[in-house]
């Protein structure tokens, strides 16, 4: 035999000399729950080991993200059924919990690049993520509403404003909104091939915002797609998005390996709130290995072309 493949592995100096992909803190997001409150953390029960925190505990916690190294966090608000409604109003206002977070996050950690979240659900009383009339979720009059929301984080300190809504024309709009007030500098990070997905079921529980009726397939994508996926990214690639998001990432590492092939900004996947879970059941029964499996799955999808990992594990991971 002149070719023998297992030579390469023989040892743990050579293994690591000929490792194709390593995942570094460098590569996440962590995505981090805020909610009203002083000194509160709440785990979220399908989420061991991930909390929504109060502002100010939020600010401790971050001591340690900060610390570990990781460059960047998604901040997502969970509200008060009170404080929802229909136009998702408390997403642009001035003095609202979220816009305050992002600012106080900003003011003590200037280091930390803050992705935002653009998407009415968690402000919204019908749950979804754009304006419903008539039991419809209507896409050009919702594009105004992000423009707000947009802008409102761009002025509270975001670095990247993420819109996880999966409207048609979004980018563009909140492109244009964005450069016109002088936040040129401020990224955006497309939600691109967003798919209708169960994985979600865990974040919903988090920020209780689920839909109150129907579901997300007129907007967010149909899991049996891909080409689909390619159409999304080249909107928002024209629109003017700096990185292309797929979500959720490990059903779908063909799609992140579609998107890297044929566009050349950085591609993120979203590592979402049901993978995480399912990880953390198994390994709490036993039935899995946690840390390896996690090790794997970042692995996995920064192989697949993703270069920035959103995920619940990236704290774990850093302090491996
Ligand atoms: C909604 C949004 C969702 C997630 C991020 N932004 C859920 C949804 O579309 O219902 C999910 C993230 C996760 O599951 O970890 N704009």
């Amino acid at each position: 035999m002149l070719r023998r493949p297992r030579r390469n592995r023989q040892s743990a100096s050579i293994r690591a000399m000929v490792e194709e992909t390593t995942v570094t803190v460098n590569d996440f997001i962590y995505p981090m729950f805020v909610m009203e409150g002083n000194n509160l953390a709440t785990e979220v029960k399908s989420m061991p080991g991930i909390f929504r925190y109060s502002l100010d505990k939020l600010l401790e916690e971050l001591a340690q993200v900060s610390d570990l190294g990781i460059p960047s966090i998604a901040l997502f608000p969970q509200l008060p059924e009170e404080k929802k409604d229909k136009y998702a109003t408390e997403s642009h206002r001035t003095g609202s919990l979220y816009l305050e977070a992002i600012a106080a996050i900003k003011h003590k950690y200037p280091h930390i690049a803050i992705m935002s979240d653009v998407a009415m659900d968690p402000y919204s009383s019908d749950g979804h993520d754009g304006i419903v009339e008539n039991g419809t979720i209507i896409n050009d009059e919702t594009l105004v509403v992000l423009g707000k929301m947009a802008l409102a984080q761009a002025q509270a300190g975001a670095d990247i404003v993420g819109p996880s809504d999966m409207m048609d024309g979004r980018v563009g709009y909140i492109r244009q909104v964005l450069d016109e007030a002088g936040y040129t500098n401020v990224a955006i990070m497309a939600y691109s091939a967003k798919y209708a997905s169960a994985f979600y079921g865990p974040f919903r529980d988090a920020l209780d915002s689920a839909p109150k009726f129907g579901d997300k397939k007129t907007y967010q994508m149909n899991p049996a797609n891909v080409r689909e996926a390619l159409v999304e990214a080249e909107l928002d690639y024209a629109e003017g998005a700096d990185f292309l998001m797929v979500k959720p990432a490990l059903a779908y590492l063909d799609v992140i390996k579609t998107l890297h092939d044929n566009f050349n900004i950085p591609i993120a996947a979203y590592n979402v709130s049901g993978e995480y879970a399912m990880v953390k059941a198994a390994a709490q029964h036993g039935w899995l290995d946690g840390t390896k499996t996690m090790i794997e799955s970042l692995t996995a999808i920064k192989r697949a072309g993703a270069k920035v990992i959103l995920t619940y594990f990236a704290k774990e991971f850093a302090l491996l």
